[in-house]
């Protein structure tokens, strides 16, 4: 982030306007290239592979004492009871040591693997959120202009959080299951191949079911975790946008759409659950149907005397084992699909490289060439389009010579802040290169740009902390000293002397609420402490009055001095400061000289200024 060090570019309203037909599960969607999800899950997991190796042996174990039950059960009534009746209670202790062994075993087995998963879950998640932090903090501006907060938002929240359900809980169960199938029909097998073959061949109508409700589920929670984000993304712009909504009354029409959104949402949360009813319903019929199958069957057999009642009754304990968490099954089918749906939205904002990427091979400038820290700015061939957008501005050459102060004026929308945005790195050219001391800022090193340019606008942000701390943005390692000094010099010092507690003034707390035109003297002290080589001020003094924003004139006169300045003002009062003046219309620099050249020519610059005379008499 370049000059954000010191501003933030302007809320683009462009992003935040609800268009017609705006459709916000068309919106959600960021592709995601193919196998992004995988890798990631890879790349998560691949740092704590011996661990996940460790988490899985102990549910294997665990899995193994569990499922011994109905096993024993067989041997106690076909072998332990009987030998009891001949007075032998070896089998029958055996039986009763055996159960209580297995109960220990997989108690302390279930408590070790739930430690371990907590353990494991907890770090990838930790990890998770920091990347999605990194990431979109390091993606470039018109990333951020396409792809809301709210969104990202969601991302951080609802997302991760769906991951956390499937890892902590869906993940176990998925692997129960699996596991006591496996177990299950191979003891069921084992015990009697007829029976076994019975309760084999309901997996395959199972199975069928479990597909056709996923295949539905998938579709069914892509819609409800849009419809969510659709909802945190409503919410998010309304409140960031309180200010215009009360302004302009919009409170009744934005209940209308959140009312819509939030409908939409328990709409697809209602369908999710009828697909859920459904799977269920489908499951038991087929479960039940396959154990009074195999009830009916077994009793014929025992009354045969070809089956042995214990087995009989194992394998009926063994049947209730194997259904009762199809039931769950389709639950953690649930919080599968859905972690599977966030995953790949995490992946494909993860996946999003930034279209103004740091260089390959970073370059520093070159040392001074005077004691002034000014730097010589040159745009070659220079056009630039908006993603969104058609040419801004059309290919143009321009040199700013060092210590140079040039005003750019012009009409709205002509191209003045896309000018500066791009000096200031915000987007790269679309064609041709931008240069600070013959160095393209496409191949500067990051932080000697941050160093070299610094860029004040309009509407100064303020982060949380105190005064002090929002000054010394423009250079963390300033002593107090220094930063009363910045702010002196610009004329902050005396209304910031007079908040509660001074410097130390909490901006976010009560009593350190400061108006638009104290943010900007922060802003300017900022920028000065910074000391940069190239300052851009964007309407930077727009919320002053006019005593102060003389006062700021007159520390511009020397802060300037021997920068490499840019101005962009619409109050012509600040132009007179510069030594240049363009004049830009359509994307093009109309008029360029000195400010007595264009005042005493027949151009643009000397209809306004003689427009702005009239009007100071
Ligand atoms: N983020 C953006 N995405 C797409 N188009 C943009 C974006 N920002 C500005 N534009 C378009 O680029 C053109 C120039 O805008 P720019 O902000 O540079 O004008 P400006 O001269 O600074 O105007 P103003 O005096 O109102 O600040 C406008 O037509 C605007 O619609
Ligand atoms: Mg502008």
């Amino acid at each position: 982030m370049t000059a954000a060090t010191t501003s933030v570019p302007p809320a683009d309203d462009e992003r935040d306007r609800p268009r017609p037909h705006d459709d916000p599960f068309d919106r959600d969607v960021l592709p995601t290239p193919p196998g992004a999800t995988a890798a990631l899950l890879r790349s998560l997991l691949a740092p704590m592979r011996s661990r996940v190796a460790v988490t899985t042996l102990l549910l294997l174990l665990q899995q193994a004492a569990v499922q011994a039950g109905p096993l024993l059960v067989a041997y106690a009534i076909d072998r332990a009871v009987p030998a009891f009746r001949h007075h032998d209670r070896g089998p029958l202790f055996a039986v009763a040591a055996g159960c209580l062994g297995c109960a220990l075993a997989s108690g302390g087995l279930q408590y070790a693997f739930v430690r371990a998963a907590a353990r494991v879950n907890q770090d990838v998640l930790l990890d998770l959120r920091g990347r999605i932090f990194r990431h979109a903090q390091a993606l470039s501006i018109d990333f951020h202009e396409r792809y809301t907060s709210g969104r990202l938002i969601s991302r951080s929240t609802t997302d991760v959080e769906s991951l956390r359900e499937l890892l902590s809980e869906g993940l176990q169960e998925l692997v129960t299951v699996i596991l006591s199938f496996l177990y299950i029909s191979a003891m069921l097998l084992w015990l009697d191949l007829g029976l076994g073959a019975v309760a084999v061949a309901s997996f395959v109508p199972l199975y069928a079911l479990v597909r056709t409700y996923q295949r539905r589920a998938k579709r069914v929670y892509r819609l409800r975790s849009t419809a969510i984000a659709a909802v945190i993304v409503k919410f998010v712009e309304t409140m960031n946008g309180i200010r215009p909504v009360r302004a302009f009354r919009r409170e009744a029409a934005n209940d209308a759409d959140f009312r819509v959104l939030n409908r939409r949402h328990e709409r697809t949360n209602g369908d999710a659950l009828l697909e859920m009813a459904r799977y269920v319903v489908g499951s038991r019929l087929v479960a039940n149907t396959a154990v009074a199958l195999i009830v009916l069957w077994g009793a014929y057999r025992v009354a045969d005397g070809t089956l042995a009642l214990g087995v009989l009754a194992a394998a009926v304990l063994y049947l209730r084992r194997l259904y009762d968490p199809i039931d769950r099954l389709g639950m953690f089918l649930n919080s599968y699909q859905s972690a599977a749906a966030s995953l790949e939205k995490i992946a494909g904002l993860l996946a999003q490289t930034p279209s103004v990427p740091e260089p390959a091979s970073p370059r520093r400038l070159p040392p001074a060439r005077s004691r002034h820290p000014g730097r010589e700015v040159v745009f070659d061939g220079v056009r630039f389009a908006y993603r969104t957008g058609g040419e801004v501005l059309p290919r143009f050459d321009l040199t700013l010579s060092t210590g140079q102060t040039v005003a750019v004026v012009g009409t709205t929308g002509a191209g003045k802040s896309t000018l500066v945005k791009l000096l200031a790195r915000f987007y790269d050219p679309s064609e041709g290169r931008v240069l600070l001391d013959g160095v393209d800022l496409r191949d500067l090193d990051v932080a000697e740009l941050r160093r070299g340019v610094v860029m004040v606008t309009q509407e100064a942000f303020l982060f949380s902390g105190t005064v002090a701390d929002n000054i010394a943005i423009g250079r963390p390692d300033a002593s107090r000293e220094e930063i009363e000094r910045a702010a002196k010099a610009i004329g902050a010092h005396d209304f910031i002397s007079a908040l509660p507690d001074g410097y130390d003034t909490d901006v976010r707390k009560r009593g350190g609420r400061i108006s638009a035109g104290q943010r900007q003297l922060v802003a300017f002290a900022r920028a000065l402490l910074a000391d940069p080589a190239v300052l851009i001020l964007d309407e930077a003094t727009s919320s002053l009055d006019i005593p102060g924003e003389r006062a700021v004139q007159r520390a511009m006169t020397t802060v300037l001095k021997g920068r490499t300045a840019v101005v962009i003002a619409h109050r012509l009062s600040t132009v007179e400061i510069a030594d240049r003046v363009l004049v830009m219309e359509h994307g093009r620099i109309v008029e360029d000289g000195t400010p007595a050249e264009l005042v005493a020519g027949r151009g643009r610059f000397a209809d306004l200024h003689q427009a702005w005379r009239d009007s100071l008499t």
